[in-house]
């Protein structure tokens, strides 16, 4: 048991026993449309349309106001929150289970048991709170409950003043739903609603916030809870809320339930929502329904080691938080890099999903195979075109990973438009990606970086059009691997021999200019500067373009050793690898952006949690076991000391503060970052090491030697393999053979020709 917390014995929920965290910790509910963003204690946004984003509720920086639900005994005039914040009551007892696809929060109040469920159904864009009450003293209880949102309907915060002339609100008598209105200021013609139901007949409802806050009234005793009585205010250009009052009484022992649907919609999808949620019974059923989306995501990989908790986290958490950062992504743009990145992590929980994105991402490059940095998915087609030279790259990898889950060749020619001109198929798409980066080289022959790569602070190495990234032409490396295999599959034999003399040439290129003797370099700037050298005073090594050396199969020997060594001892922390060490005290224009970052915060010497999953990959490629699984314990703020991260311990941050910052330790921003794929990737495909490739499942894990007894169990190509390894002379890696069906198999691949038509499961036993 932490001091905030635990995950419960199935790893299903994470327990937090006290409201006080660290830092607001977080649980992310949405479908495809619709999500809510809640904290310990419920306060939080909803968005619709996620991600490009219409913020239906209000959203300060602190998350609040958030979702409140005030309680008042009748009987006593006393109040207090379900939801504990923002009243606090003292002697209110208090519990959150931060759930997959839900969040409760449990407390307990003078003799009465509260619990408040937030869900988000798997179409509607709405999301349901359950409030159940229970009386366990024994004196009858009268209690009046007023759940309260405010509206914000808007794709972006607004001033209030003048915001507030647009707004309007008003009861919907046919649904009985309590309804917030905007019309659009800029958008002429456009209407935006939002509402809230509830299931039970209400008493009294509020409109107008400052009917109910009272002129001077506040969060911690608004007028109307006070008093006992909505006002049935409705509102005209003011700030517009949604309060419905559900009187209430409770025998000794007795235990009702309350269920209010909250959502954004014009009346034909509002009264369609509000249509089918009349009972608790169809909430139960929508939320057993939610479940059963997520078991089947989970069921797809399942993996079994000695470490329980490493289990639940893979098991659940990380796939939790991978779905949740797809449907996200960062904000109201969509990374290019980062949803292809996010995409290619998804394959194996959910293809259909995956391809979708990547064709969307596939429709914002250009007939050159440049691609922009960031898109709308909103249909308005506006665009961040900044010339980020590797946005393409990473959709190679995206579709290879696609084609050896599922061996969809078919998918190959499936035409998708580009951004400015033509279309061409996907497979046309990926060989303009290669062409264009071939094309894109600088005065050493390896590729540009324009405005930067996956790190956007170089942003300013390459914007006069000379400077070239190390990362990106060794990521180039990786990516013409990925389109041999598939042009070969292909049958265009000379697309695979012309790619194979392009990523001869640019191994050759970056061995020759960019090893300095003890590492690789990190870029060259414009004026043909080398960045990232045991000469310069502070940037003398970087991470990427090691581990991206390591991922591309350049480094030899020796040059593994010492880039491993540079990791052990310049890089590394107490939290894992940092990005870039020393970090830049001063500005340098020849670099950009990362050198005016805070020092030892995120690029600039932070552990970027990402860039940590790459130097994980690169350990699990060398079959570096233990450093692998001790790079998992460093990273994952469940091991680590909340106090000292602040962080929400069931997923990963995105960056922690460095050695050098005087955060150090402490993350920022969780749940949505790359990190959750790349680590989803590493755990199964490499960690477990099993992984579709085509027409076979590799078997190659790479652990720790005290794992003797592990498993997974991997779907591939429409069957469920059950893998047990067996590591009696504990290794890190190597599998020797494996039997299945009472068959040996030598080596560490499984053929599909070796499972029988129509089997839907197979055991395997593989010795190492
Ligand atoms: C942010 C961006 C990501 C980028 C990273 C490093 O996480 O979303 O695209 O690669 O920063 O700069």
């Amino acid at each position: 048991m932490g001091k905030y917390g635990y995950l419960s014995s199935d790893g299903r929920e994470y327990v937090i026993t006290r409201p006080d965290t660290p830092k607001p910790w977080l649980n992310y509910l949405s479908n495809e449309k619709y999500g809510c963003c809640v904290t310990q204690v419920l306060n939080g946004y909803s968005m619709a349309d996620i991600p490009s984003g219409w913020k239906v509720t209000e959203r300060g920086r602190d998350l609040r106001p958030g979702k409140y639900v005030y309680i008042r005994d009748n009987d006593t005039g006393e109040f207090w929150t379900a939801n504990w914040d923002p009243i606090q009551k003292k002697g209110q007892s208090y519990r959150c289970r931060v759930g997959i696809g839900y969040s409760t929060v449990e407390t307990k109040y003078k003799d009465l048991e509260m619990s408040l469920r937030i869900f988000v159904p798997l179409k509607e864009t709405a999301e349901i709170w359950t409030l159940t009450l229970k009386n366990t003293g024994k004196k009858k209880r009268n209690l009046s409950v007023f759940p309260y949102t405010e509206w914000l309907l808007f794709d972006d915060l607004v001033a209030w003043d003048v915001y507030g002339w647009y707004q309007f609100g008003f009861y919907e008598k046919e649904t009985r739903a309590v309804v917030g209105q905007l019309t659009h200021p800029t958008k002429t013609g456009l209407k935006l609603f939002g509402y809230m139901k509830s299931l039970r007949k209400e008493s009294g409802f509020d409109l107008r916030r400052r009917a109910f806050l009272g002129s001077i009234g506040t969060f911690n005793a608004p007028e109307v809870v006070k008093s006992g009585k909505c006002t049935n205010s409705t509102c005209s250009a003011e700030e517009v809320v949604s309060v419905v009052q559900n009187d209430i009484s409770l025998k000794p022992g007795e235990a009702k339930t309350a269920d209010f649907l909250v959502g954004w919609g014009q009346k034909k999808e509002r009264a369609a929502a509000c249509n089918k949620y009349n009972s608790s019974k169809d909430v139960e059923q929508e939320f057993t329904a939610v479940a059963g989306y997520w078991n089947n995501i989970i069921s797809r990989a399942y993996v079994r080691t000695p470490d329980i908790e490493f289990n639940h986290l893979v098991n659940f958490w990380l796939k939790v938080q991978l779905v949740q950062t797809i449907r996200w992504q960062r904000g109201f743009y969509v990374g290019y890099r980062d949803v292809l990145q996010d995409a290619r992590g998804l394959v194996t929980l959910d293809p259909a999903v995956s391809v979708a994105r990547v064709a969307e991402a596939m429709a914002f490059q250009r007939q050159n195979g440049t691609a922009v940095r960031q898109y709308t998915a909103d249909g308005s087609g506006r665009v961040d075109d900044r010339d980020y030279k590797d946005s393409p790259v990473w959709m190679v990898y995206a579709v290879a990973k696609y084609i050896k889950e599922t061996r969809d060749l078919k998918y190959l020619k499936k035409n998708v438009k580009y951004m400015d001109k033509g279309s061409d198929s996907v497979y046309g798409h990926c060989k303009r990606t290669i062409e264009c980066l071939h094309r894109e080289r600088g005065p050493h022959g390896l590729t540009l970086i324009g405005w930067g790569d996956w790190n956007d602070g170089l942003s300013h190495v390459g914007r006069n059009g000379k400077g070239e990234s190390i990362m990106l032409a060794e990521q180039f490396v990786v990516a013409c691997k990925d389109m041999i295999f598939i042009a070969k599959l292909k049958g265009k034999a000379a697309d695979a021999k012309l790619f194979e003399k392009w990523s001869g040439e640019m191994a050759k290129n970056i061995q020759e200019h960019a090893w300095n003797g003890s590492w690789y370099i990190r870029a060259f700037s414009d004026n043909g500067r080398p960045i990232g050298t045991p000469k310069d005073d502070e940037g003398k090594i970087f991470i990427n373009s090691q581990t991206w050396a390591i991922h591309a199969g350049l480094a030899n020997a020796e040059q593994k050793e010492k880039v491993f060594k540079a990791f052990d001892t310049l890089l590394d922390s107490k939290f894992g690898p940092r990005t870039v060490f020393p970090p830049s005290t001063y500005y340098k224009p020849w670099i950009g952006r990362t050198t005016l970052t805070q020092v030892g915060f995120a690029e600039n010497g932070g552990v970027y949690c990402h860039a940590a999953a790459f130097k994980l990959r690169a350990d699990l490629l060398e079959g570096r076991g233990e450093q692998a699984y001790q790079g998992w314990k460093k990273l994952h703020p469940l091991w680590l000391d909340p106090d000292e991260t602040k962080a929400d311990p069931y997923v990963f941050a995105n960056c922690f503060h460095g050695k050098e910052s005087v955060l150090a330790g402490e993350t920022m921003y969780s749940w949505l970052t790359g990190t959750a794929a790349w680590m989803f990737e590493n755990a199964t495909d490499y960690m477990l090491g099993a992984r579709g490739d085509y027409d076979r499942l590799l078997l190659d894990p790479v652990v720790p030697k005290s794992w003797k007894e592990f498993g997974i169990d991997r779907f591939f190509m429409g069957v469920m393999f059950k893998i047990s390894y067996h590591n009696a002379g504990g290794v890190n890696r190597g599998v020797r053979y494996a039997e299945i069906d009472g068959k040996r198999i030598y080596g560490n691949a499984i053929p599909l020709s070796a499972v029988k038509k129509g089997t839907k499961e197979v055991k395997v036993d593989a010795y190492m």
